[in-house]
């Protein structure tokens, strides 16, 4: 039921901050800042190969940063259609995973099944935890999301994003690569996000006016640096998905390389610019799409210095740690797609040629 909301979607974005919370207490002690030990043997592992589709296929990408940054484990992210046909190359010693909201995709399904048959180790990170993948793998590494209904996925991928964090802490200290001090701290920043995630559903109001003016437009682009390029392609991906506009996520660096020669008054861009080590980099980026003449909306918090240039829009999200993120700032990206869609009357929870669970090829 979608009591109060206007649409699931809307409801379930709402949800996040306690679909967050059940998903990380499945794998983080918070009391003792503990990581809770898997059954995976992280030590013993040479390398994470992921396979996913759509939306969960940027949400491994979110892990890769983490596994490879924490725990020093070479991670590789794949869509499981490409993976799939193009006779892979693995080494021995690489857990597979499927990361899934409804563990029934049929790309992700065979690719797990294929890895199964090499003899690898096999984990899927499901949503639906009595799903095919669910079944076929060694190791469940269960999402608490909560069924959802909406075809444009919100809650399922910010539960990936916080079980994937999570496993990263847990590979981290299995492998020796943090301390106990460090582990306490991560796994308190981690358990911060509900909270951040519930503050960031406040920016309401401005993430509703700022759709109001994306709503004439016929392409988006949407920048990130770090964790932040995923997030900006599955913002992309969510807009495209529900309003029907064309977006294009980009890691801000790549700007120059092409996307910039897109940019005119009516192409806006949205940036996704936590106050990290890489901000200013972004920030820089912006300028140069300003100087442009390319409207900008900046996400950021307040605490990050606004860069020079007419044409810069400033959104104001909470002040987080670097590693929590994408999943404060994901809050922000599904508002606008939500509003977007609403504002241009499209069907938000079913839209148009898409289907919740794509279990044909
Ligand atoms: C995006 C979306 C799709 C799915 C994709 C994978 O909003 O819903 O891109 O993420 O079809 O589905 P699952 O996660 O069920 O394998």
């Amino acid at each position: 039921e979608k009591g109060e909301y206007r649409h699931f979607m809307e409801k379930e974005i709402h949800e996040q901050p306690d679909s967050v919370q059940r998903t990380l207490s499945a794998y983080l002690d918070f009391v003792n800042g503990r990581a809770l030990k898997q059954d995976v043997d992280f030590k013993s592992i040479a390398r994470i190969q992921i396979v996913a589709c759509g939306t969960a296929f940027y949400a491994a990408q979110i892990g890769r940063y983490a596994f490879e940054k924490l725990a020093g484990l070479p991670c590789d992210v794949e869509i499981a259609s490409e993976f799939r046909y193009r006779s892979p190359a693995l080494m021995p010693d690489t857990l597979a995973v499927a990361v899934s909201q409804s563990g029934e995709t049929a790309d992700t399904l065979a690719c797990l099944t294929w890895c199964k048959g090499l003899g690898l180790p096999t984990a899927a990170l499901v949503n639906v935890h009595t799903s095919s993948m669910a079944r076929e793998s060694q190791y469940l590494w269960p999402t608490h999301a909560g069924p959802e209904i909406g075809v444009a996925s919100t809650k399922a991928f910010t539960a990936q994003v916080a079980a994937l964090l999570a496993l990263a802490v847990t590979a981290g200290v299995a492998r020796g690569r943090i301390s106990a001090d460090e582990e306490a701290r991560l796994v308190q920043a981690l358990f911060e996000s509900p909270r951040l995630i519930a503050e960031a559903l406040q920016m309401e109001d401005r993430m509703r006016d700022v759709a109001h003016d994306l709503s004439r437009a016929t392409d988006v682009l949407f920048l990130g640096r770090g964790a932040m390029f995923p997030l900006a392609m599955e913002g992309a991906l969510k807009l495209k998905e529900i309003s029907y506009i064309h977006a294009e996520g980009y890691a801000a660096g790549e700007l120059k390389h092409g996307p910039i020669a897109l940019i005119d008054e009516d192409t806006p861009t949205v940036a996704l610019a936590p106050l990290d080590d890489l901000f200013e980099k972004t920030a820089s980026n912006l300028q140069e799409v300003a100087a442009r003449g390319g409207p900008v909306v900046m996400i950021a918090p307040l605490s990050a210095p606004t860069p020079h240039g007419t044409g810069i829009t400033r959104i104001e999200a909470p002040d987080c740690h670097p590693l929590i993120a994408p999943l404060v700032y994901a809050i922000p990206v599904q508002m606008l797609a939500y509003f977007t869609a609403v504002h241009k009357g499209t069907d938000v929870d079913q839209p148009r040629n898409l289907a919740k669970s794509v279990t044909v090829e």
